[in-house]
């Protein structure tokens, strides 16, 4: 059997189903997919795998937000502004191109993103790189900023223009406010999603690996930055991986550190406990669903690569046809998302958080004399009273300093104003508080489905031989492989037919997954769910409806169970068929305890 080869799977994802270029009739779309009735059947137990996972485990809120939201929403984000790749034209062919990775494919440069575009363009020029498309020297082109969203306008007109949302946090991130409700204003709390999210890629590349529509799934866990609980990290701290941290990606000479998550973050190099345990819950997770874990890794960003919004980036990754590519972010988003939105909308998106006990403080007041302040500045005194209130706040000892025959100075639309102190009513009252508001940080850990999707795949590909011919595999685990169970007659005749159309219905009565096929020969049948993945197949025969010949054919009654692994095969009796193989696909019980 060989591993880790470098299959055909676009080839093999079109032929057996998995999935194809979408509207291939009219000359298909670079960055769309299809999914076909395989590829969609894993996507969807890949999801409900992460959901099960990520949200019903971890005690979090899932939520489905629209596809396409306003432009104020995309402007409070940053995304509106921020949110580019480096864009380099073909002079000769008029190709676009992504000239970051002009630069890492021709270069020993890996991570180019985070050099900016000035550097870039330099070393296009110091490299002679060509175009990847025509050939035609780069040298001297303009590095561009592109923006990756995709507009819209919502209604007639173009009065309200909207974006496709780049990433699902956002949807979650608005509606802040509400979901601190239902989670009763108690920190931390988390809201997951998954969906769709679109980037107008400049060259989408490597099949489903960069392309302009996919689903992210996300979980978006604010916390109280001042807490310093954390997570209990216990039950993820012996998962082992491999950290490549900043100062290992700078040092030529070092490899990532083979250690467990409770090291890497007692280390310091994983400094924050809630990334570092949804790091040990990712690593577990991505090997349950069939990411083969020695090629796979978790990389820090440089601090050049990290998004607007993030203060500390890990990247899952895991190596595709001989590069790493990212499968997910896990980035600490401090409190930039929920200031913005509180800035640039109406809502409050701070939280209450009660004290332990009541505290006494000192609080700054001010009580203007407004018979005074009304004569002395008119239409004016109002914004004068305000501003002085702001000034007790935010700086006290300007009253103070200035003493009770002084005067103090405020701003109001441009213009300086001197107030005598006796005049503003200043005091320094105790008050007793019994909390305050304070603004949320943020961890997310954002997967992609359709990376995640592609690098099964790929990892589970396997080929082999089998009775002296060929055999191409997909070592899918029972979990996620979109059948569970082949049920094939051994011939359709002779009533054996219907008594294995009656075992499928029996499976799919219990819910599992069930590919019914009686054309061909029976090794051939085999052949096309193992190709597919299928990790069993049972098999009526003669001893099932009791007419067996020769004894050696088993015991009436008794079916076949075939595993697709080692091609064992075992036999049970008919009315154990549902129980077994949901015990099978559930992990329950293993193919040699049959
Ligand atoms: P890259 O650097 O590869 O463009 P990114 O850093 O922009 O990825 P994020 O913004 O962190 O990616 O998005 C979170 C996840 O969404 C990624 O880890 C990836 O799995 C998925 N993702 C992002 N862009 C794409 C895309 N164009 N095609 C498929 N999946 C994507
Ligand atoms: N939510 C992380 C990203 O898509 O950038």
């Amino acid at each position: 059997m060989s591993e880790g080869d470098s299959p055909d799977l676009a080839e093999l994802a079109k032929r057996r189903g998995f999935f194809l270029q979408s509207a291939g009739a009219y000359g298909g779309v670079s960055g769309f997919y299809t999914f076909g009735p395989q590829g969609a059947s894993l996507k969807d137990n890949i999801e409900n795998s992460w959901r099960d996972r990520f949200t019903l485990q971890e005690g979090n809120m899932e939520i489905d937000a629209p596809t396409i939201m306003p432009e104020p929403v995309f402007e409070a984000s940053g995304h509106l502004d921020g949110f580019d790749d480096m864009l380099v034209e073909c002079p000769e062919c008029g190709e676009s191109h992504r000239a970051d990775h002009v630069v890492e494919d021709n270069t020993d440069y890996e991570e180019a993103e985070g050099l900016g575009p000035e550097r870039v363009g330099e070393i296009i020029e110091e490299y002679e790189l060509v175009c990847p498309t025509c050939g035609t020297g780069l040298a001297g082109q303009a590095i561009e900023d592109f923006n990756l969203m995709f507009e819209t306008n919502i209604g007639p007109g173009s009065s309200s223009p909207g974006y496709l949302r780049p990433e699902t946090a956002q949807g979650i991130f608005v509606e802040f406010p509400q979901l601190a409700e239902y989670a009763r204003n108690q920190l931390p709390f988390g809201v997951t999603q998954v969906g769709r999210a679109y980037r107008n890629e400049i060259s989408p590349r490597k099949s489903l690996l960069r392309v302009r529509e996919f689903t992210q799934a996300e979980l978006e866990l604010f916390i109280d930055p001042e807490d310093g609980e954390g997570p209990d990290l216990s039950s993820v701290s012996d998962v082992v991986a491999p950290f490549y941290g900043v100062d290992q990606q700078e040092d030529d000479d070092s490899d990532p550190l083979e250690i467990t998550v409770g090291e890497a973050h007692e280390r310091g190099l994983v400094a924050d406990p809630w990334i570092a345990y949804y790091l040990g819950v990712a690593a577990e997770w991505y090997e349950s669903i069939g990411v083969d874990m020695s090629r796979f890794r978790f990389r820090q960003h440089l601090s050049g690569e990290r998004a607007h919004y993030a203060a500390d980036c890990w990247d899952a990754e895991a190596e595709v046809d001989g590069d790493w590519i990212e499968l997910a972010g896990f980035a600490y988003r401090s409190d930039y998302d929920l200031s913005k939105h509180d800035e640039y909308s109406d809502e409050d998106y701070t939280i209450f958080k009660q004290y332990d006990e009541p505290v006494t403080v000192e609080r700054p007041t001010v009580d203007p004399d407004m018979s005074a302040l009304g004569p002395e500045f008119g239409g004016a005194a109002g914004d004068v009273a305000d501003a002085l209130e702001a000034l007790a706040e935010s700086d006290p000892d300007a009253f103070e300093d200035a003493g009770e025959d002084g005067s103090v100075t405020v701003d109001v639309d441009g213009e300086s104003h001197e107030v005598p102190v006796s005049q503003t009513g200043f005091a320094v009252e105790e008050v007793t508080e019994s909390g305050e508001h304070i603004t949320p940080h943020v961890v997310e850990p954002s997967l992609g489905i359709d990376r995640a999707l592609y690098t099964v795949l790929d990892h589970c590909y396997r080929e082999d031989e089998v009775d002296g011919e060929e055999r191409t595999f997909l070592e899918l685990p029972p979990a996620v492989a979109p059948t569970t169970v082949g049920v094939f007659p051994l011939m359709d005749r002779d009533g054996l037919g219907e008594h294995a159309r009656d075992v499928a219905a029996d499976l799919r009565e219990r819910g599992l997954s069930v590919a019914y096929d009686d054309s061909g020969a029976i090794g051939r049948r085999y052949r096309r769910q193992d190709e597919v993945g299928t990790p069993f197949c049972v098999t009526v025969d003669y001893a099932t409806i009791g007419e067996a010949e020769d004894a050696s054919e088993g015991a009436p009654g008794t079916v076949t169970v075939r595993e697709r692994d080692t091609t064992a095969q075992r036999r049970i009796p008919v009315e154990e068929v549902p129980a077994t193989l949901e015990a099978l696909r559930d992990g329950e019980l293993s193919f040699s305890e049959l």
